[in-house]
């Protein structure tokens, strides 16, 4: 399901994050073009690689972690290329009739999602800009697969850095428009870390990102709370994804922050 207009051409010309992200964790759906980048981007910060792993480590919990509190409708913002655990996958192996609606910008991420999902009736991808929360929510795939009176998990991992300026405008329209019990779970970039060699690698990061077809903005700890607006923190609070929900464990933070909150 595609909702528009968009350039029908694929832009091979500059990275894109969806693909050096596919490319980090080890997936075949990027361009030299995007392979070249990560080899910059590693350059810039040793600890891309890992990061994304660890990421997808969080994803992984905090689907589950949902999951157990009976979430049984999951709406995965930025979803990005499918890989090893998908949301979908993790969910249904607990429960075959929880329902996942996946949305990208991406055409490669949606064309191979597609693909992925094929034949199942409880999950959804669509083409939709994630700044646009009106058109995401309204559109087919979200509208006529999920209930938003009841509660939802907005996934929102490791997407929101890919979008500059007023997130929290578009977030909250997002918030208000959820079901009380819903959960809003967010992983950011950022620069506001205790480790400043580490803080200086991530600007390293924005700055090998600047001229691409995805920049990036990190955004503070604070910046990254006020996204959840009045939600109740959940778990430790905000901690490194490495952290979450278990406070303590991490040997290598990822300088990528993790926010979970629910809906009173
Ligand atoms: C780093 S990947 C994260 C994928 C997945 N959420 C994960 O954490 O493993 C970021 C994804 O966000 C998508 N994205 C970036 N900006 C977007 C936007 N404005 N609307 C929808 N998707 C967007 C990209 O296309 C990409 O697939």
């Amino acid at each position: 399901m595609v909702d528009g207009p968009w350039p029908d051409e694929l832009d091979l010309s500059r990275p894109n994050g969806a693909r050096v992200y596919d490319y980090l964790l080890g997936g075949a759906h990027n361009f030299q073009v995007d392979r070249d980048h990560a080899a910059r981007l590693l350059a810039a910060n040793p600890e891309q690689q890992v990061g994304a792993r660890a990421n997808r480590a969080f994803l992984r919990r905090v689907v589950e972690w949902c999951v157990e509190r009976g979430i049984t409708q999951f709406l995965d913002l930025g979803s990005g290329v499918p890989t090893v655990g998908n949301v979908h996958e993790i969910a249904h192996a607990h429960d075959p009739s929880i329902r996942v609606a996946y949305v990208d910008s991406d055409p490669i991420a949606v064309a191979h999602s597609a693909q992925v999902i094929a034949g199942l009736d409880t999950v959804t991808v669509t083409r939709a800009d994630l700044t646009r929360p009106d058109v995401v929510l309204d559109a087919d795939g979200v509208a006529g697969l999920l209930d938003l009176d009841r509660p939802v998990a907005l996934l929102a991992i490791a997407c929101l850095h890919f979008t500059g300026g007023d997130a929290e405008r578009f977030m909250s329209v997002f918030r208000e428009r959820l079901a009380p019990g819903s959960v809003l779970a967010i992983s950011h970039g950022s620069d506001d870390v205790e480790d400043a060699d580490h803080a200086a690698r991530m600007r390293a990061v924005v700055e090998s990102f600047r001229d691409t077809a995805s920049p990036v903005t990190l955004r503070s700890r604070a910046e990254i709370r006020a996204l959840l607006g009045d939600f109740t923190l959940a778990g430790p609070g905000i901690v490194d994804i490495t952290e979450w929900p278990v406070p303590g464990q991490a040997p290598r933070p990822a300088a990528t922050w993790a926010a979970v909150a629910v809906k009173g």
